[in-house]
């Protein structure tokens, strides 16, 4: 059986993708830059069926058996390899198989993931290399448009080109120029009721939506500085500052949409007083109720001291910043 596998990393948006100005292409209204992660990552194993002409398409809980995907996330995959089969002109009936290491559909990306994964490894099945400049392209055909993002690893923008809105995403610098740590408090688990999707739709629905998209140049502009010169201070106040706007975008959408949930508050509270106090931290939150809270390796330790006894929070993910996908020799079948 000819079998390709790949895992693709999750990622933390430092800067925000909140609105499309194209669903059919996933284009976003605005820049964004993230964060690649190393441990929260997606696993895809994709192989041609030789009999019968409808994909399989099997999921895996982080432990158990190999079953059928469930409905949601076989139509979101068979979707997106129906895209990926246009680009390609190859439709081969195959088996593919996919599984998270971290909470599925709970702001921790996994979209982002899971998407990018099953796009490089399309793009290998189709004989692309993990250097592929088509690889972010190919994820954002996912309609995740973090996906886009996932394909690279360190610190990356999308689109890379602020002129061209349907561009691959860039990295600015690798993970090895600044290896931030990012403590995850899950606050809950459960899969998000409002997807990111439905929130893009509702973003210009908020009277503060044009207020956001003018400010965020000149935030970019500031984290992209911050990151080149690793000013920890700098990003810190940029990224809870992007955090909140993002919120109260979505907070001010009509119907309005809280992600937020009492103790996503009470941790954002404690990282700026950590901060106050001389501990590099800063937290952000993407659409969940989950709080990242980045921080420097010196200062992670006295972080998550002061962080985990918080209440509220149901487990912790240990993760930093890491590379971007990578091809495995070990398969889920
Ligand atoms: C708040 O449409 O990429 O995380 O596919 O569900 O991950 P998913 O969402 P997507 O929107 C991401 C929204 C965000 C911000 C970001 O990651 O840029």
């Amino acid at each position: 059986m000819n079998r390709i596998s790949v895992s693709s990393p999750s990622n933390i948006a430092l800067i925000k993708y909140w609105g499309m100005s194209d669903a059919r292409q996933t284009l976003p209204n605005n820049l964004s830059l993230s964060m690649t992660l190393s441990q929260c990552r997606s696993f895809c194993t994709l192989s041609r069926l030789t009999t019968g002409t409808a994909d399989e398409i099997l999921w895996k809980r982080t432990s158990g058996p190999l079953i059928a995907a469930q409905n949601s996330l076989r139509i979101g995959i068979e979707r997106h390899l129906h895209s990926l089969r246009e680009r390609f002109d190859d439709w081969t009936p195959l088996c593919i198989a996919t599984t998270n290491n971290f909470p599925t559909g709970a702001g921790i990306a996994s979209s982002a993931s899971g998407f990018s994964a099953l796009a490089v490894a399309f793009a290998l099945h189709c004989g692309h290399s993990l250097n592929s400049p088509e690889l972010s392209g190919l994820a954002r055909l996912s309609g995740s448009g973090s996906a886009a993002r996932s394909v690279l690893g360190g610190f990356v923008q999308w689109p890379g080109d602020a002129h061209q809105l349907d561009g691959p995403a860039q990295q600015l610098a690798p993970a090895q120029h600044w290896p931030l740590h990012d403590l995850i408090a899950i606050v809950d688990a459960t899969p998000k009721s409002v997807s990111s999707r439905e929130g893009h739709f509702l973003a210009a629905t908020s009277p503060f939506y044009s207020t956001r998209l003018s400010l965020l140049p000149e935030r970019l502009a500031t984290v992209r500085q911050a990151i080149e010169r690793r000013d920890f201070n700098a990003l810190a106040v940029a990224v809870e500052r992007e955090a909140v706007e993002l919120h109260i975008i979505a907070m001010t959408s009509q119907p309005p949409v809280f992600y937020w949930q009492p103790a996503t508050l009470r941790i954002l509270e404690r990282v700026r007083q950590l901060r106050d106090q001389g501990l590099e931290v800063c937290a952000t939150v993407d659409a969940g109720p989950n709080v990242h809270v980045l921080c420097t390796a010196q200062h992670k330790t006295a972080a998550f001291a002061a962080l985990s006894m918080m209440p509220g929070i149901e487990r912790w993910i240990f993760d930093q910043a890491g590379d971007g996908p990578r091809r495995l020799a070990r398969h889920l079948f």
